[in-house]
């Protein structure tokens, strides 16, 4: 098998437990090297003391990263809502309600433009340093096109998510269709979604799915094999946190609105809160309290909920220079959640760390240290990237 030495690396953030004693919470090893064998990472150390290897690349003393994990993205979808995003910026608040209008162009979308949109974005991710990314669907909403959403999905990543309980679709509303739509999404369409899907999640808020619905299609996808993860007290303060902590799932995601309750059954379940800045920028809304989570002892991950609604970015790195800027993170709690904290909430212990044994997904940043990840938000400083060891940017 080839092997590749990346050296000259002028500060290396390996997020590897063996080195935080010495490194602090990113394991930071400076003049340092890295090989790479095939998809994994063979060795790590000072790059004086490096071995030879079949390729040579010098980083000339620039940073590198772990590739970013993004946890929670919604990309399988059609259309179009800049408008949504305009009235909001003149005082229109956010509504969930736009999804079903997401859900009518996803329906009319072939496969084929469905699979390009989700491969243009999964390359504009790649190209910003995301080399893991978690999928769902939810803008299909019948049987035929959660499983087709799905289908397109697989084709970019395992981490795969079935949401058909997004929202009720209009022509489920009236007096029993939301009943009689749990009853379809814990049927006919988990069995038709579940060949395709690693995870279930459930949109837990007003207007959306309450707590013992939730409960229902949480517990129809683990008897179908799924893992579960949730949206909750995203828009509203209600049961969903607490939902997710009492059945002990990896992560729950949003947290914007909790009670002290909600923070104390975060701190002891371990699950993990995703938090998701971007959706607070683009939504105009006040973010969630990642510091007070943090000195309470919750566990937070980073991630982009990239999606044509709540917030369309693509990029990590906006993520992490909002959670410093906006929610007192420090750079290093700030990029330890969107790289191995993100795989903690996909329950992967195989990326988001920089050490021998794990996957070979590497960022080189042109910036000295990672600290410019947040010191210059909105610029490109992904140089290149390698994915399960090959070179892709
Ligand atoms: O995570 N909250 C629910 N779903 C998405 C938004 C979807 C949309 O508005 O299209 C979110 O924010
Ligand atoms: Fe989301």
């Amino acid at each position: 098998m080839s092997t590749t030495l990346i050296t000259g690396i002028g500060e290396l953030v390996t997020n590897d437990p063996a080195r935080t004693e010495e490194g602090g919470l990113l394991g930071l090893l400076a003049d340092a090297a890295v090989v790479v064998e095939g998809s994994r990472i063979a060795w790590v150390g000072p790059a004086a003391e490096a071995p030879d290897a079949d390729v040579r690349v010098d980083a000339g003393g620039r940073a590198v990263v772990p590739g970013f994990v993004d946890s929670h993205s919604h990309l399988v979808f059609a259309g179009d809502r800049s408008a949504d995003f305009e009235a909001r910026m003149t005082g229109e608040p956010y509504s969930a309600g736009g999804i079903r209008t997401t859900v009518a162009k996803t329906r009319a979308a072939t496969d084929e433009q469905l699979t390009s949109r989700v491969a243009r974005l999964v390359a504009e991710m790649r190209a910003q340093g995301t080399t893991t990314v978690e999928i769902k669907s939810g803008y299909g909403l019948s049987v035929l096109d959660e499983a087709r959403s799905l289908a397109v999905a697989a084709q970019f990543t395992d981490e795969t998510t079935f949401l058909g309980a997004h929202v009720v679709p209009a022509e489920f509303q009236g007096a029993t269709g939301p009943e009689d739509y749990v009853a379809l999404v814990t049927g006919p369409m988990l069995a038709a979604a579940a060949p395709h899907a690693r995870w279930i999640d459930v949109f837990c808020e007003d207007g959306a799915f309450g707590v013992d619905q939730a409960r229902t299609i949480l517990a129809a996808g683990s008897d179908s094999g799924l893992r579960g993860r949730l949206h909750a007290n995203q828009l509203t303060f209600g049961g969903g946190v607490q939902l997710a902590c009492e059945l002990g799932l990896v992560a729950v995601d949003h947290c914007t609105f909790l009670s002290d309750l909600d923070v104390s059954a975060l701190a002891s379940s371990g699950t993990i809160a995703t938090l998701l800045p971007g959706v607070e920028f683009s939504t105009r809304q006040p973010y969630p309290d990642a510091r007070g989570l943090l000195d309470a002892g919750v566990r937070i991950a980073l991630a982009s909920d990239c999606n044509p609604g709540s917030c369309f970015t693509s990029s990590m790195a906006l993520c992490i220079a909002l959670a410093v800027r906006e929610m007192r993170m420090t750079p290093a709690e700030a990029l330890r959640a969107a790289t191995a904290m993100g795989a903690a909430a996909l329950g992967r212990d195989d990326v988001g760390v920089i050490a021998p044994g794990k996957a070979a997904d590497l960022v080189l940043l042109e910036a000295p240290s990672y600290l410019h990840l947040a010191y210059r938000p909105g610029v490109p400083l992904v140089a290149g990237v390698w994915q399960s060891g090959r070179p892709v940017v």
